[in-house]
């Protein structure tokens, strides 16, 4: 009883002082794809090797800046103190209390040698201009793939904006231990070279931002119809056939989840399916067949305008950074695109 009442006590004086608590923050917004212990998945691995040799701003900063156009998002909306407790329960993995800074100093290398050097030596990973659309997911989740760990895009200005030369070099020269990137040594770069490939690194900030055009790409696509309810459902139904999609059974959105009485019926997901466009998708990435068949959900609002809902293909497949799916996925998107079209009209 005393011992509870002790634990009451601390808990009720913790909360008072309470700091953000940094596993939590990692638990809800950082595990999903770096896992809860850091072995990486859709992100990639932050294991205590790594965090080992990472400065505490590089963090900082990757936190914040995010992987415009990547999976990895920009943290905007937490605070300096849910920030900084994160990057403190990250270098808790630590195994030394030694603090890790490389200076601002630039690397002073010929970026015109350098981009020779980086096609020969990274570009097979990284891509040929560092935007790194390998074949290959990356995540080895369903099974076995070229690339176990997905290369970073290294043209990204998430990744420029939070790397200083002195740690990009840090990096080319070691590698990464447990994964594929090679270190200065396994691939015979002289100080120079590695200060070449840097500084060509580095060139690509004044490239005006190369992942921009994808900002306004949001996961879901919302269009007006200027129709009615009914007629854009029978329009839609209209379309699919001509594009040679298969079609299942109506369902409405909130079939399943409460009383079937109570389901709103002026929200209808048509789903369906083309199914040579969809064997391309999931022999090239299998773990697709989560996200698919495909749907275009119709809705009519208060004020009557129906809108449909439609998944942005080019969005979902980025997440599996493979270029072969990409553009499989583009073919799908043309074609909904060209649905949306016929049924709007
Ligand atoms: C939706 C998936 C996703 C989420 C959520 C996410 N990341 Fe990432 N993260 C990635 C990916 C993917 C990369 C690699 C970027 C690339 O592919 O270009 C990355 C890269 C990083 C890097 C750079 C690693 C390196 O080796 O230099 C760090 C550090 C990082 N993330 C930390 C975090 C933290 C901390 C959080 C939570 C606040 C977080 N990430 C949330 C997907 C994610
Ligand atoms: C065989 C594939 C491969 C090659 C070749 C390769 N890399 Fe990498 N590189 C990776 C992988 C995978 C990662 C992510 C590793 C990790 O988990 O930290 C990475 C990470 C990096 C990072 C850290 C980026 C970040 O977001 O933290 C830099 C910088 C980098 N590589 C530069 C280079 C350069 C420069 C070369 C050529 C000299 C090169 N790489 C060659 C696979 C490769």
């Amino acid at each position: 009883m005393r011992k509870l009442l002790l634990l009451i006590c601390l808990a009720a004086f913790g909360s008072v002082h309470a700091a953000p608590d940094g596993l939590k923050l990692y638990t809800k917004h950082c595990s999903v794809c770096h896992n809860e212990n850091g072995i990486g998945g859709i992100g990639l691995p932050l294991n205590s090797y790594k965090v080992e040799s990472f400065p505490r701003d590089y963090l900082l900063k990757t936190i914040r800046l995010g992987r415009e156009g990547r999976v990895m998002p920009a943290f905007k909306k937490l605070s300096d103190a849910q920030v900084n407790a994160i990057v403190d329960y990250l270098l808790s993995w630590k195994k030394t209390t030694i603090e890790v800074v490389f200076s601002d100093t630039p690397v002073d290398g010929n970026p015109v040698s350098g981009k020779l050097l980086f096609e020969h030596h990274c570009a097979e990973c990284h891509g040929m201009d560092g935007k790194s659309e390998g074949i290959g997911t990356g995540v080895s989740l369903s099974r076995e793939r070229e690339f176990q760990v997905i290369p970073p895009a290294l043209n990204n200005p998430g990744f420029l904006g939070a790397a200083n030369d002195q740690w990009i070099r840090h990096t080319v020269v070691n590698g990464r231990a447990g994964t594929i990137m090679p270190s200065q040594k396994k691939l015979k770069l002289s100080n120079t070279e590695v200060d070449n490939i840097v500084s060509y690194l580095r060139s690509f900030e004044a490239q005006s931002a190369p992942l921009e055009k994808h900002q306004d790409e949001k996961p879901t696509l919302i269009f007006d119809s200027p129709y009615d309810f009914t007629t854009t459902i029978g329009n839609i139904k209209r379309s699919l056939q001509g594009l040679n999609f298969r079609y299942f059974p109506d369902r409405y959105m909130e079939m399943g989840l409460i009383d079937d009485k109570e389901v709103n019926k002026k929200q209808l997901s048509l789903r369906f399916c083309n199914f040579n466009l969809l064997y391309e998708m999931i022999n090239i990435e299998p773990r697709l067949g989560v996200v698919l068949p495909c749907s275009v959900t119709v809705v009519e609002g208060d004020d009557g305008q129906v809108k449909l809902y439609v998944m942005n293909m080019k969005v979902v497949s980025r997440v599996f950074n493979n270029a072969q799916l990409t553009e499989a996925a583009e073919k799908m998107h043309l074609k909904l695109m060209e649905l949306i079209d016929e049924a709007t009209l």
